[in-house]
């Protein structure tokens, strides 16, 4: 599996530590920054890699601020983007499980780093629920 990573600058030890753990683990990651001592706008790296999702450069997304709110907040502006932000492994669960999340937002400044690197793994290893497709079908026709 494919995975695309980004954050601002409020996360980017948290980013590549959670990377570097992704590669560990047999996932193929592309890091799409921000680089150390940048001070950058979510927007941009919210876009980036829901395009590599939207492209199919990357299967999933793994979004990274503060508090995991902005990255969600603009991530879910791009059409075919479900993006989840999660404070726990319920949480990452259910978002794979009922939402079939493809992108997974996560907050550096409100949530562990232990808890975020087990809301990444159980996300990436949670299969989705077909039960629930219906309910995304109407969310496709909002777009
Ligand atoms: C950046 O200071 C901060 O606003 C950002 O990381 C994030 O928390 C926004 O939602």
């Amino acid at each position: 599996m494919r995975i695309a990573i980004a954050s601002d600058h409020a996360a980017v030890e948290l980013r590549q530590s959670v990377a570097k753990r992704l590669v560990e683990l047999g996932y193929v990651v592309d890091d799409l920054g921000c680089g150390p001592g940048e001070r950058v706008d979510y927007p941009r790296y919210a876009a980036a890699v829901c395009g590599a999702v939207m492209q199919g450069a990357a299967d999933r997304g793994i979004l990274l601020c503060g508090t995991g709110i902005g990255m969600s907040i603009a991530a879910n502006k791009i059409v075919g983007i479900r993006a989840a932000l999660v404070h726990d492994v319920t949480t990452a669960r259910l978002c794979a499980e009922h939402n079939n999340a493809n992108v997974l937002c996560l907050g550096a400044r409100s949530t562990g780093p232990m808890i975020i690197q087990e809301c990444v793994e159980t996300w990436l290893t949670t299969a989705f629920d077909p039960r629930h497709q219906a309910r995304l079908d109407l969310i496709s026709q909002m777009e």
